[in-house]
C-alpha cells in the first residue's frame, strides 16, 4: 500500500478524494460509508444565504399586518436554518473519523458573514465557500463583481481561524489572476470548479426544463488544463478538482497536474461510496507500477512548469492540429 496522504490547506489527509458538498454528505449513513471507503474529508452540504434570505423575507412579508412579528420571524428563520445546519456539523463530526469541511453558498456580503464563526464554533474543521451571482446587470463591469467576491472571502478569512477555501466557477476572464486575488485575501484553497444547475429546452414540449445534474467523464478536461496552469502559476494555494472525478485515472491526472485533492460527486451518487475504494486501489496500483511511494513524488509533475512543451496547456485553436481536416 503506498501512502496517499495529503496535507490540503493545512489539514491533514489520509487520501486525496474528496466528498463533494452535495445532498449526500448531509446524510449520516452516506458519510459514514464514504468513511469507510477511505475518503481524505467530507464537504458538507452547503448552508444557502439565498435561502435564508429568502425564507426569512417571505415570511416576513406573510406578517405584513403584524410589521412587529416581521422581525421576529426574520430572526427565527435565519436562527433556525443555522441552528440545523450548525447541528448537522457536529453530527457529521461526531459520525467520521476524517476532517468535516462546512459549506457556504453565497452572493454578497451580509450578516451570514458572522455565521462563519459559529460554524468554526461548531467544529468545522475547514469552510469551503461556494461563491457566485447570476451577473445580469448589464452596467456592472467583470472586474467590480470579482471585487465584491475577494472583498466577501476576506472578511470570512478574517473572521475565522479554520481554513477557508473558495468553490469557484470556470468562466473568469483571467483565473489565475483571480486565484491569486483569493490567495492575497487570505484563501487557503480554491476549488475549481463548481458545476451549475442550468436550464435545458425540451422541444417537443417547448418549454424550460432542467438539464442532468450528472456530469459526464469527458467533463473534467476544462478542470485539467487549468488545473495545470494555476498549479504553476499561483504557488502557496492548494488546489481541489471539481466536476468530471468519476475515477482513480481522473484523480491521477489531476494529482499529476498540481491539485492537492479531488472531489467527488456524480460518482458517489451513481456508484455510492465503491467509487471512492474503487479509487483508491487504482491510485495504488498506479503508485506501485510507477515506483512512486508517496503523492509529492508526482503531484504537479505534469503542470505548466515542470514540462518541456508548456504550450500543450496554453492551446486554444484547433488551427494546426487539425487545420487540414
Ligand atoms: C444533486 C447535487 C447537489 C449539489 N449540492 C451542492 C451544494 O450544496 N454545494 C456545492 O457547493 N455544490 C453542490 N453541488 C455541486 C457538486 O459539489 C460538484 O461541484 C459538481 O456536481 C461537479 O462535480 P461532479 O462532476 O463530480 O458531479 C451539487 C451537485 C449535485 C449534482
Amino acid at each position: 500500500m503506498s501512502n496517499l496522504s495529503v496535507n490540503y490547506m493545512g489539514l491533514q489527509l489520509r487520501s486525496p478524494i474528496l466528498a463533494a458538498s452535495s445532498g449526500l454528505t448531509s446524510q449520516l449513513d452516506k458519510v459514514e460509508a464514504f468513511d469507510k471507503a477511505g475518503v481524505g474529508a467530507i464537504v458538507v452540504k452547503s448552508l444557502f444565504e439565498e435561502q435564508i434570505v429568502d425564507e426569512a423575507e417571505f415570511l416576513a412579508d406573510q406578517s405584513h399586518d403584524y410589521p412587529e412579528s416581521a422581525d421576529y420571524l426574520h430572526h427565527y428563520i435565519r436562527h433556525n436554518s443555522i441552528a440545523k445546519y450548525l447541528k448537522l456539523i457536529k453530527d457529521i463530526k461526531d459520525t467520521v473519523s476524517v476532517p468535516v469541511i462546512a459549506s457556504i453558498n453565497c452572493y454578497s456580503m451580509g450578516e451570514w458573514v458572522e455565521f462563519a464563526k459559529e460554524i468554526e464554533d461548531a467544529g468545522a474543521d475547514g469552510l469551503e465557500l461556494n461563491i457566485f451571482s447570476m451577473p445580469l446587470n448589464v452596467l456592472k463591469g467583470a472586474s467590480q463583481i470579482e471585487t465584491d467576491y475577494l472583498d466577501v472571502v476576506g472578511s470570512v478569512t478574517k473572521r475565522v481561524s479554520i481554513p477557508v477555501a473558495v468553490k469557484i466557477a470556470n468562466n473568469y476572464t483571467n483565473i489565475p489572476g483571480f486565484v491569486n486575488g483569493l490567495k492575497s485575501r487570505g484563501a487557503k484553497g480554491v476549488v475549481m470548479f463548481n458545476r451549475f444547475y442550468m436550464p435545458d429546452i425540451d422541444i417537443k414540449k417547448v418549454r424550460i426544463i432542467a438539464a442532468d445534474a450528472y456530469s459526464t467523464e469527458q467533463e473534467h478536461l476544462k478542470e485539467l488544463r487549468w488545473m495545470g496552469i494555476v498549479s504553476a502559476l499561483v504557488p502557496g494555494i492548494d488546489l481541489s478538482a471539481s466536476t468530471g472525478i468519476h475515477n482513480g485515472t481522473i484523480v491521477i491526472k489531476q494529482l499529476l497536474a498540481g491539485a492537492a485533492t479531488a472531489q467527488m460527486c456524480t460518482a458517489l451518487y451513481q456508484k455510492g461510496a465503491e467509487a471512492i475504494s474503487q479509487a483508491i486501489d487504482d491510485i495504488n496500483l498506479f503508485m506501485e507500477t510507477q515506483g512512486f511511494e508517496k503523492l509529492s513524488d508526482f503531484r504537479g509533475r505534469l503542470n505548466y512548469s515542470n514540462i518541456p512543451n508548456p504550450e500543450r496547456f496554453e492551446r486554444v485553436q484547433f488551427m494546426k492540429s487539425f487545420g487540414s481536416k
